[in-house]
């Protein structure tokens, strides 16, 4: 997506539950992501996705931009989700991308690819090459699993997965979503944790509960000190006596084109929020 399209809150509705798909539709975040793995049972997979059809089918959404996780099915997802790729559905996300194999076959649609095996981690520089990738999300639970791994409070136990994860996006100009986070009533955690993501260099972070929209949503958001400093570079910058300079002094610091970069960045951001 655009570096201005606010990417704070990417919700997890499990198509899976009636209820859940009830609320889709007026759930104010950034994204949905409709999910047909995890979240759905091996039983309930074809009643999900049936599910999703026709919320797709007859509602509108309050959330700008919606995706949809995939699962290999015994029916071709991608064939049934055809008619929407494109128009209500924005992009497929794929789970437990391992190798840019993974992402072979796929319609063509902006994918996000989840990083949550050791192997996807090492793989990266081959599955951020694949044609159509637009981001990748990290799934600390896999990813905790795979590595024999239990939840430390501070996620030292992933941190360095999650700064490849962040460094590789970069590298290749993709959105780069953190994990979810697990205990949905624990609000202080919640914010910690999206801190946390935030000072790693996460666009936004998935969640798992409406409940944490607003935290997140908080904490990802330009802050107030960031966009008045963000006004204050763009007004020295624009000042006639600093026209066509690279550099210039405010308030007795440095401020070079990249910080008028990131200026303007969380000023677009803060625009479309
Ligand atoms: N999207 C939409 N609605 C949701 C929701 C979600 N992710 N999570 C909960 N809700 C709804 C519930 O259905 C419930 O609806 P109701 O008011 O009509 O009863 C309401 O919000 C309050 O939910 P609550 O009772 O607090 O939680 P719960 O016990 O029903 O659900 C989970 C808890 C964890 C099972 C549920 O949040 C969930 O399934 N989350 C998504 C899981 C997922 O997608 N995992 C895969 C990615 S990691
Ligand atoms: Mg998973």
């Amino acid at each position: 997506m655009s570096v201005h399209t606010p990417l704070r809150s990417v919700l997890f509705v499990p198509a899976a539950s009636e209820k859940a798909m009830a609320k889709a539709a007026s759930l104010v975040c950034d994204a949905i992501i409709f999910d047909l793995e995890d979240s759905a049972g091996a039983e309930e997979k074809e009643s999900a996705l049936a599910r999703l059809v026709a919320t797709l089918e007859t509602s509108g959404f309050a959330a700008p931009v919606i995706w949809v996780r995939i699962d290999a099915l015994a029916v071709p997802v991608t064939e049934v989700l055809k008619p929407f790729l494109g128009h209500r559905v924005h992009g497929l996300v794929v789970p437990k991308v391992s190798s840019a194999r993974d992402l072979k076959g796929l319609p063509d649609v902006p994918l996000w690819a989840m990083i949550e095996t050791a192997r996807g981690v090492v793989n990266l520089k081959e599955i951020c090459e694949a044609p159509g990738l637009a981001g990748l999300i990290v799934g600390p639970n896999d990813l905790r699993a795979d590595l024999r791994v239990a939840a430390t409070g501070g996620r030292a136990e992933i941190a360095t997965a999650l700064s490849q994860v962040v460094l590789y996006a970069r590298a290749y100009g993709l959105d780069v979503i953190d994990g979810v986070y697990n205990n949905f009533r624990d609000e202080d955690g919640l914010r910690a944790e999206c801190a946390h993501g935030k000072a790693l260099g996460f666009d936004g972070k998935t969640l798992i509960h409406p409940a944490q929209i607003a935290i997140t949503e908080a904490v990802f958001s330009p802050s107030n000190a960031q966009l008045s400093w963000a006004r204050d570079v763009v007004a020295v910058f624009d000042a006639p006596e600093n026209a066509g300079k690279s550099l210039v002094a405010l308030d007795g610091e440095m401020v070079e084109l990249m910080h008028l970069a990131t200026a303007r960045r969380w000023l677009g951001i803060q625009e479309k929020i």
